[in-house]
């Protein structure tokens, strides 16, 4: 799907469907009105018709309307003026997509024009990409039948003369993202049996060689060498090999410090000796969205070529039950050094993790963000609408919310509070891997900051926001436009 940036009288664009609003009660918007006037109020007809009351994500499809060069009308309801505003909005656009009939192949938007209470220009015109490619995405399924190909090719986005500037680079910063969501979608998407560690760390290899990225898989001997118990204990029980994958992109100046973002890529997780329950356990092939989420921020970086230093750590393996597993109270030395009573072999994710954070020190970072479906607990606390937030710097933890919030891909800052540190204890390691049922989320955030003292550190619990579960099945991408988002803003 090609996008473009556009200025110019609606009634005169020659297109399959010009998309254009109508608030409930019949206000038109000002495309809709431009065109009413041209069309000797053919717009007007339909409202007073009662065929378009406006009603929020209603929609209207008019053919061969005179005095209008396009083929057709999509007229979509806004919902009540007054109530306009981001949640609207991109419910607006995502119903003008699901409307479209499948013969167009190219449309024209009138929807970035739409005063919008708290989004920019940019927003609107990044946010039209990034949902017109949501909504159009189609899963990587295993299907013998492929799918036909979606038939819109060229999306016109329509915008007031002197927002063509700025419409065009927020157009291009919504492809990147919309690009790196596809990529995280897709890795998610992809089963156990396929999406393995090592299929992850080819990904990074074709990534480092489509940007120019430095990039470094390293196997289970390497991982050793680093001393790395941790991971290395998790990985064990599997008869599939572990990687370790490092991503560099080096476009900042010189002696910029990088942001080093880390993502926790089991590639499937059975909970190992402390077995997961069946049902849904197929839902843990997405136990990697993290190291997805990494793979699609670099993705969305590299289109961008943002000047900026980064680096990505992935730590990659399965968590498998076996004669060679990990048992419940075995303990583990991790790269810090610190020992690890593992008293849950389902608590994993910060097993390999923290190994990561360690490791992440030899880049004398700005900033660590990790990334990970670290705990049931978080989709109790948060659902699905936003990931939490965990930092050891206040300031940081609010740059990430913003970018969350501007990128509507949204974020909570949750405690971290000293007081719920002794529920890591242990009676024979220097800590528990487990702090039990109170505060899930956050004990599994007490017991990683115990590895990120020495630089501004940050994680995502995305347990929740990573995928859908139920009918509609499949890896959301989120949060890389958070942390593409981020990184826009760290670059700017
Ligand atoms: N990958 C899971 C977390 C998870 C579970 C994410 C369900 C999304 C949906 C993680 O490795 C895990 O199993 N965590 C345990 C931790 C517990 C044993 C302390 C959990 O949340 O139950
Ligand atoms: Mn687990
Ligand atoms: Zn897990």
């Amino acid at each position: 799907m090609e996008f473009s940036i556009k200025s110019g009288n609606p009634e005169k664009q020659r297109s399959d469907c010009l998309i254009v609003g109508v608030f409930d009660g019949g206000a038109l918007s000002s495309a809709a009105a431009a065109l009413d006037d041209a069309s000797s109020q053919a717009i007007s007809a339909v409202v007073k018709a009662g065929d378009m009351r406006g009603q929020l994500g209603s929609s209207v499809l008019i053919h061969h309307v005179d005095g209008i060069s396009a083929k057709r009308l999509l007229l979509v309801g806004l919902g009540k003026a007054n109530e306009f505003s981001t949640a609207q909005y991109l419910k607006v656009i995502r119903k003008s997509v699901d409307a479209l009939p499948a013969t167009v192949k190219n449309a024209s938007v009138f929807l970035a024009e739409l005063a919008a209470s708290g989004l920019s220009v940019s927003q609107k015109v990044a946010q039209i990409a990034e949902v017109f490619l949501d909504a159009t995405y189609q899963v990587n399924s295993l299907k013998s039948k492929k799918p036909d190909a979606i038939p819109l090719k060229k999306v016109q986005v329509f915008v007031d003369p002197a927002e063509v500037k700025e419409a065009k680079d927020a157009l291009k910063q919504g492809e990147a993202i919309a690009e790196g969501v596809k990529l995280a979608k897709d890795l998610g998407n992809l089963p156990g049996n396929v999406c393995t560690p090592t299929y992850l760390g080819k990904q990074a290899k074709q990534l480092a060689k489509d940007y120019g990225f430095k990039v470094e898989v390293m196997n289970r001997t390497q991982i050793e060498k680093l001393g790395m118990g941790s991971f290395l204990g998790v990985a064990q029980g599997s008869d599939e090999p572990m990687r370790l994958i490092v991503l560099q992109h080096k476009n900042g100046k010189k002696d910029d410090k990088p942001v080093v973002l880390v993502g926790k890529g089991i590639t499937f997780d059975t909970g190992g000796i402390s077995l997961k329950g069946g049902a849904e356990m197929d839902e843990m092939k997405y136990d990697m969205c993290g190291a997805a989420s990494v793979l699609g921020t670099f993705k969305s970086l590299g289109e961008l070529n943002l000047p900026i230093n980064a680096v990505g750590i992935i730590p990659t393996c399965d968590n498998m039950p076996s004669g060679k597993a990990l048992k419940p109270g075995d303990i583990v030395t991790s790269m810090s050094g610190q020992t690890i009573e593992v008293l849950n072999t389902d608590a994993e994710g910060r097993l390999v993790l923290c190994d990561a954070l360690t490791y992440a020190e030899r880049f004398k970072p700005s900033a660590v963000v990790d990334v990970a479906t670290l705990t049931g607990a978080c989709v109790i606390a948060l659902g699905q609408h936003a990931s939490a937030v965990y930092s050891n710097q206040d300031a940081l933890a609010e740059e990430l919310l913003t970018a969350g919030k501007s990128a509507h891909d949204r974020a909570w800052h949750m405690p971290m509070w000293d007081e719920y540190q002794p529920q890591l204890d242990s009676n024979f390691a220097d800590m528990a891997n487990i702090g039990g049922r109170p505060a899930g989320s956050i004990t599994a955030a007490c017991f990683l900051s115990r590895f990120a003292k020495k630089y501004d550190w940050a994680h995502l619990d995305i347990a929740g926001t990573a995928w859908k579960s139920g009918k509609q099945k499949g890896g959301t991408g989120r949060p890389v436009p958070l942390l593409t988002t981020f990184l826009i803003n760290r670059a700017s």
